[in-house]
């Protein structure tokens, strides 16, 4: 049997949610992942160390005890950010980035950022601490177009922000552009990106495939083909710029298939096959190591994993849906049939 055994993965963007649906949703990536960033963006969000403390316990609570996984907890981003408290992040020890939503981009950020220049303050403390400022790259004038949000970001906003603090690290998070690629090529070290399994495997047009699929839509949007294209070459090129990050992003069915439906792909139980088989198809199995295992810890000056997982080629079909608490979900690729599968 053909398999693949490289370092053990992590995810470097990731949402959980809360409460009891925490357990369902922690298994998923702790049967393949031994990291994890965790994104703020609950409701209330987790803007102070005191709450991420508190959060990073209620995810401990959800895991059983003889899995390894840590979870790296991040702080939200607000005009009221305090640089006091991203002096307290530093001092944790487990706070490992602070988030940047725009106000009212995507799910959950209605308490996100208004204008970037009243977070300088926070932003010359990060810049001062060496924590990276993650950011979720879209404007969010309801006039523009939504699949020009990316490319209005970077050149309206990230722009000033990297000529403003160019010591600052940056992760431009879920890229989903050729623009976004180029440009982070273009830029120091101090940026990178990374890319979700479904903006590698898909374009726009799966969301209207034979009718409306709420499954697939997420923020930032699916973009055209050549975008697909563009960031599979950045993917697995080798540059440590790019990095795994699954942005799964759970939500009941009820609140995806519904008249306004909430944005987020649920991937957690098929990323890391669906990364293998991206990287298979391009020819470039021999990078997936660097990509999923390597230069996430490298730019985050952790440590590599010193955990193996084993990928084997054995087809397995994926469940048409999976309990979520008391509710249900619909992972990506449901009722679909997956080449590749994690050895247990
Ligand atoms: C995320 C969510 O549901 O929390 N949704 C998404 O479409 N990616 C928020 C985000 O990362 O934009
Ligand atoms: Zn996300």
């Amino acid at each position: 049997m053909v398999s693949l055994t490289i370092t053990q993965p992590d995810d470097w963007h990731l949402h959980v949610r809360d409460g009891d649906a925490l357990a369902d949703i922690m298994s998923e990536t702790t049967r393949c992942f031994a990291r994890a960033i965790i994104m703020p963006n609950l409701n209330p969000p987790v803007t102070t160390t005191q709450q991420a403390e508190a959060y990073r316990q209620r995810i401990m609570l959800a895991i059983p005890d003889d899995v390894n996984f840590t979870p790296l907890m991040t702080l939200y981003l607000t005009d009221q950010t305090d640089p006091e408290e991203i002096e307290l992040a530093r001092a944790s020890g487990f706070v490992h980035a602070v988030k940047y939503y725009p106000a009212g981009a995507t799910t959950n950020s209605d308490s996100g950022v208004t204008d970037i220049r009243k977070t300088y303050n926070a932003l010359q403390a990060l810049s001062d601490n060496g924590i990276p400022l993650l950011i979720h790259g879209e404007v969010t004038d309801p006039n523009s177009d939504v699949f020009e949000r990316e490319k209005l970001f970077i050149d309206q906003v990230l722009t000033q922000i990297i000529r403003d603090f160019p010591d600052l690290k940056i992760v431009l998070e879920h890229i989903t552009t050729k623009h976004a690629v180029e440009f982070i090529l273009a830029q120091s070290d101090n940026l990178a990106a990374t890319i979700t399994p479904h903006h590698l495997l898909y374009n726009r047009n799966a969301m209207f495939k034979g009718g409306i699929r709420p499954h697939y839509y997420c923020l930032p949007i699916l973009k055209h083909e050549q975008h697909r294209l563009a960031l599979v070459d950045a993917a697995t090129s080798g540059n440590p710029k790019f990095f795994l990050g699954t942005d799964s992003a759970p939500h009941a069915v009820a609140n995806k298939e519904s008249s306004c439906g909430c944005a987020g792909i649920y991937n957690a139980p098929v990323a890391i096959e669906l990364y293998t088989y991206i990287f298979e198809q391009a020819g470039a199995l021999d990078k997936l190591e660097d990509f999923a295992s390597l230069y996430g810890p490298r730019f985050y000056n952790l440590p590599t994993n010193t955990s193996e997982l084993t990928l084997v080629k054995q087809s397995w079909t994926v469940p048409a849906n999976k309990p979520l608490a008391s509710e249900t979900i619909i992972p990506l690729c449901n009722g679909e049939q997956l080449s590749w599968q994690v050895q247990t």
